[in-house]
């Protein structure tokens, strides 16, 4: 059985689905076989990083399924380490290598490691990677509005998006009004906080029991209904479904006010603030 999942259109024009897998840990023989079942559940966005060492995994996974490639979207991530020019255009190929692909759907700069202050050098080199036909649409990972504000004055291109750590404990408010504002779309990752932080509290119980949903997939469908596109990671057919099993129900206004109402400005899992966090 697979499943349908709607898509929305970047500010570039590239359409991706509203639900993708995410793919952290996932790798190897074990890894490409999770991830070539979630493709045959109906995935099409599969989110990868340069950093996971898997994109080599996802690229067996797409070869191993029976959706043709031009179906999928396939994003990847640029490592901190590789901020400069020159270095970011070669990891972008060696991407590629990796995947045994030829481009990529879309391609972000993993963390803006702004005491280095080189992301506007990467950013210059996805957007020459993209005119150069590598990839189709470029964006950003845990970048602040202030982030996104110098990539946009300093090389007149914005992101399509912007993978951002959101889930209830982190609604990311003012950021997503950003986005807004700027026609970046927003996308949440570890949207079940990777199980690091317990979905199972009373708000989201009875919520689910209402709908005879589970929490995850009320969880998911505040993230849809939020405007953001999750990338819940699954190495389990049966929750892989499950995960886009969200699109015959609705929460009302009071049911989403009231998941977004559990928020903490400290509800970040590991107090990765993007301001001062660094990953290379
Ligand atoms: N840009 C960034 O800086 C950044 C940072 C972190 C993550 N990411 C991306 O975001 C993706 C998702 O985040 P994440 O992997 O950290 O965590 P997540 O998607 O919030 O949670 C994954 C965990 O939830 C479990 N799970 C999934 N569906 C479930 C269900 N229906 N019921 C119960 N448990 C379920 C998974 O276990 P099973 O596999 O056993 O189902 C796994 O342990 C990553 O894989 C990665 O692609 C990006």
């Amino acid at each position: 059985m697979s499943s349908r999942i709607p898509e929305i259109t970047l500010n570039d024009g590239l359409k991706i689905p509203v639900v993708g897998l995410g793919t952290y840990s996932l790798k190897g023989s074990k890894g490409a076989a999770s991830i070539q079942s979630a493709i045959e559940k109906g995935y099409r966005l599969l989110d990868s990083a340069y950093n996971y060492e898997n994109e080599g995994t996802v690229g067996e996974a797409v070869r191993r399924c029976s959706i043709p490639r031009s179906e999928l979207k396939i994003t990847s991530k640029l490592p901190g380490r590789y901020h400069e020019y020159e270095k970011a255009v070669s990891a972008i190929q060696e991407s590629l290598y990796r995947a045994q692909l030829d481009y990529y759907d879309l391609y972000l700069i993993h963390w803006p490691n702004p005491s280095k202050d080189q992301y506007v050098e990467a950013w210059q080199a996805l957007i020459d990677a993209k005119k150069w036909g590598l990839i189709r649409s470029i964006g950003v990972c845990n970048f602040l509005p202030e982030h996104i504000e110098r990539l946009e004055k300093e090389t007149g291109v914005k992101p399509s998006i912007n993978q951002i750590e959101l889930h209830p404990f982190f609604n990311q408010a003012e950021q997503r009004k950003y986005h807004e504002e700027k026609n970046i779309a927003t996308q949440s990752w570890s949207p079940f906080t990777r199980g690091l932080k317990d979905l199972k509290i009373d708000t989201l119980q009875e919520i689910a029991a209402r709908y005879n949903k589970s929490i995850p997939q009320v969880v998911l469908r505040w993230h849809y209904q939020l405007g953001a596109i999750s990338i819940p990671k699954s190495a389990s057919p049966t929750r892989q479904l499950e995960n886009i099993s969200i699109f015959d129900f609705d929460l009302n206004e009071e049911e989403m006010v009231s998941i977004s109402a559990l928020s903490q400005p400290d509800g970040r899992i590991a107090n990765q603030d993007p301001a001062v966090y660094e990953e290379f």
